[in-house]
């Protein structure tokens, strides 16, 4: 990632209060039938901490990593005032060595780097889940955004087609397109 991205999200993150008004996700919220609060949790570029926050309220020992100060500084601020502790990291994830079999449970929101789909498989402990969401091909309709930058149709389907998926979404709502997985890795 270039510095200029880095200064990006810390500007922005600097600006407002709270960008997501600290709500968690929905699909991480609405789903939280699946989760056990037991063991690791890992929250990729985790931003302000929303999820990260709710996944440690939930009784998950989180580590939450970010490119942005600004944003990791927000993460402990929120986790302070909810009495929570999280662990951080500042640090680019282009440079990040995922640990094999390490954590129980992978977030990963509003971001995409195919790159680490590979990591986030090899870092979750077999029956460990990932819940991935991001935007797809539906919301270049509404954006300036590289077609790169969103996941094709299907395509978190196709990368997770060796844990067992649990529930799948591809929405196009309110100017938003955007796929949502649960997935599970396979016990050896
Ligand atoms: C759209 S925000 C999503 C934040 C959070 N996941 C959420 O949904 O609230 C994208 C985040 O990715 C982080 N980010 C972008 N590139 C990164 C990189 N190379 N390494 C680590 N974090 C990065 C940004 O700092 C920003 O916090």
């Amino acid at each position: 990632m270039s510095l200029k991205d880095k200064e990006k999200w810390n500007q922005k993150y600097q600006a407002s209060e709270y960008t997501s008004n600290k709500v968690p996700s929905e699909w991480l919220a609405e789903n939280s039938d699946l989760l056990t609060g037991k063991g690791m949790a890992l929250d990729i570029a985790c931003g302000e901490g929303r999820n990260a926050v709710y996944a440690a309220s939930l009784g998950y020992e989180v580590l939450g990593i970010d490119i942005s100060e600004a944003g990791i500084q927000k993460t402990q601020a929120r986790a302070k005032e909810e009495k929570l502790s999280v662990d951080t990291l500042i640090t680019d994830l282009d440079d990040f060595e995922f640990t094999e079999n390490v954590f129980d449970l992978v977030l990963c929101f509003n971001f995409l780097d195919r790159r680490l789909f590979p990591g986030i498989q090899k870092t979750l402990k077999p029956g460990g889940l990932v819940f991935y969401e991001t935007f797809n091909l539906d919301h270049l309709k509404y954006t300036s955004f590289k077609r790169e930058w969103v996941l094709e149709y299907n395509e978190l389907l196709e990368q997770f087609k060796n844990f067992r998926v649990l529930r799948y979404r591809e929405m196009d709502r309110d100017e938003n397109g955007f796929a949502s997985i649960i997935a599970r890795k396979m016990e050896d």
